[in-house]
């Protein structure tokens, strides 16, 4: 343990275990922090009976911001500062793809948002469906574009377009309209916009920022997501091509969006906190058995470092029911999960 520079009174961090937090459904539901959410960071930043800090990060499948923004909402909810050097949200992984592509077709969140991060990430040509239905608004036959949809969506030359992959960053406002426009890209002559393929196998790759089926809200049954859409899209191409429609998602359970974290998580040690080793175990703190508790599961086969997975029962799992993915502890909420991880450790 090494003591941490400039607090008062003195206090020791850990620089042996660390914590990383799921978003939904553990801290936040529906916009509005969980109340033990509070109580469990004052607890890991010091309001402990070790008095004890311990270093932690976050890493959520949600997204639709950019991470500065993600940082400022969760810092005004959770009461205390939380900084993009630990933080981690579904589409972060995908900006080590923006050389990869010329021009994307962006998909999902509140209006220009989402282009906003890929520009951000390096995209250089970033088109959203706002661009191709203000260019053609026969596109979707039944959804047309507000006034302020308009002003910023861009014109754009339809002959020359073409779409090199598509990412859906964020939930899709508009199942039906979205759905069309990523429909007409897979489906055409390698992403010329206009054309159709006579074999539907030369269309775009199409990457998902994650492929939670399902999240917590405030509402008290989960609400559909991301990866909804996707097993929808995959349904329709089935329908209307005869093919199989392959594509790819990011986020947890992904083992690459793990091997970020821990990049992330040690980054952030050392910076933020001065250690220069790697911690001994981590405790995932989530509500998603499918892509909390399974990924970090997983990920705690192929690592070096422990990776213990904590279920809480505030989100998408409900007491009672039996997990796909059981989870090595389970606890009420997120503030007994924290309480449980630093006292384990002494
Ligand atoms: O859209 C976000 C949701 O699917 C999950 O967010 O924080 O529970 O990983 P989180
Ligand atoms: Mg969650």
């Amino acid at each position: 343990q090494v003591a941490t520079p400039l607090s008062t009174p003195p206090m020791i961090t850990s620089d042996d275990f660390a914590l990383a937090f799921d978003i939904d459904g553990v801290l936040i539901r529906g916009g509005q922090p969980i109340p033990e959410a509070i109580d469990a960071l004052k607890y890991i930043n010091g309001e402990n009976p070790y008095g004890v800090t311990v270093p932690y990060i976050f890493l959520t499948n949600g997204g639709g911001k950019t991470e500065k923004e993600r940082c400022l909402d969760l810092s005004r909810q959770l009461e205390l500062e939380i900084s993009p050097g630990q933080f981690i949200c579904g589409h972060t992984p995908m900006r080590e793809m923006a050389q990869r592509y010329g021009t994307v077709l962006v998909v999902g969140g509140e209006g220009e948002k989402c282009r906003i991060v890929a520009e951000g990430y390096g995209f250089k040509n970033v088109v959203t469906p706002g661009d191709i239905i203000k260019t053609r608004h026969d596109t979707t036959p039944f959804r047309k574009l507000t006034e302020e949809e308009y002003e910023n969506s861009r014109n754009l030359d339809l002959d020359s377009v073409r779409i090199e992959a598509i990412f859906v960053f964020a939930d899709s406002r508009d199942w039906a309209g979205d759905q069309q426009i990523i429909l007409d890209c897979l489906m055409s002559k390698k992403g010329h916009l206009g054309t159709r393929s006579e074999t539907f196998d030369e269309g775009p790759p199409i990457y998902f920022s994650h492929n939670d089926v399902v999240w917590s809200t405030s509402h008290e049954h989960s609400r559909i997501g991301m990866g909804a859409l996707r097993a929808s899209l995959e349904a329709l191409y089935k329908a209307v091509t005869g093919k199989d429609l392959t594509t790819v998602a990011f986020g947890k359970p992904q083992m690459g969006t793990f091997q970020f974290a821990t990049r992330l998580l040690q980054q952030w040690r050392s910076d933020s906190h001065g250690i220069d080793k790697p911690p001994s175990t981590v405790y995932f703190v989530g509500d998603t058995p499918e892509s909390d508790i399974r990924g970090t599961n997983e990920f705690n086969e192929k690592s070096d470092i422990d990776w213990f997975s904590i279920l809480v029962k505030t989100g998408v799992y409900q007491d009672g029911t039996i997990p796909r993915f059981p989870a090595k502890k389970t606890c009420n909420t997120v503030f007994d999960a924290v309480k449980f991880a630093v006292e384990r450790e002494h």
